[in-house]
């Protein structure tokens, strides 16, 4: 298998979840464990020489590339979640969406002084949720070292919010 190929099994539903809007579904990937494993093997790959201590991903997609990686590299995984759903004491920041605004937390002992973070999502649109997750791990004392995303929006810009965070993007759109 290529990296290109797996583009066959991303899902392009235009119009959703709004007109205008085309998204791309991850779920056909997901669904066949030769593609899934291959994206997770390619992004294991790039993470391998970064010394990683924790990898470090939003919900709810973050959590379905990012826990596997962390299972290969045999490393944690700290979930980044919305206002409400982690239990203990967290820490918060405020994002911007397209319309309005939303909170992203992380329990405070997620992450040690000094760790080296690995942040990872599925996908980088215009960067709010990624620049939002940077923010919460600096706040804990965290380095991130790199960021990985199966696919990118590149219209969008979102690179523009990871600065010079080394980042790895298998698929753009
Ligand atoms: C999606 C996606 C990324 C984010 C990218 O998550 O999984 O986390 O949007 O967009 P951005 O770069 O413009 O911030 P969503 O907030 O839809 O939540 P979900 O993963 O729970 O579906
Ligand atoms: N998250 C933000 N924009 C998206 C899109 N176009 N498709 C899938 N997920 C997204």
């Amino acid at each position: 298998m290529k990296t290109e190929d797996l583009k066959n099994h991303i899902a392009s539903i235009e119009n959703y979840p709004k007109p205008g809007i085309i998204f791309r579904d991850i779920t056909p990937l997901m669904g066949n464990g030769e593609a899934y494993k291959f994206a997770t093997d390619q992004l294991v790959d790039y993470a391998r020489d970064k010394n990683v201590d924790v990898i470090v991903g939003p919900e709810a997609r973050g959590f379905i590339i990012g826990c596997p990686m962390a299972y290969a590299m045999g490393i944690g995984f700290a979930p980044v979640r919305k206002e409400g759903k982690l239990p203990r004491e967290v820490i918060k920041v405020t994002y911007d969406l397209e319309y309005g605004q939303d909170v992203l937390t992380i329990h405070k002992d997620a992450i040690k002084p000094g760790q080296r973070v690995l942040i990872v999502d599925d996908l980088l649109a215009t960067g709010g949720t990624i620049e939002a997750t940077i923010k919460l791990v600096h706040e804990l004392g965290g380095e991130v070292v790199g960021a990985a995303f199966l696919l990118e929006l590149v219209e969008l810009n979102g690179r523009a919010k990871l600065g010079d965070i080394d980042t790895k993007v298998l698929l753009e759109y």
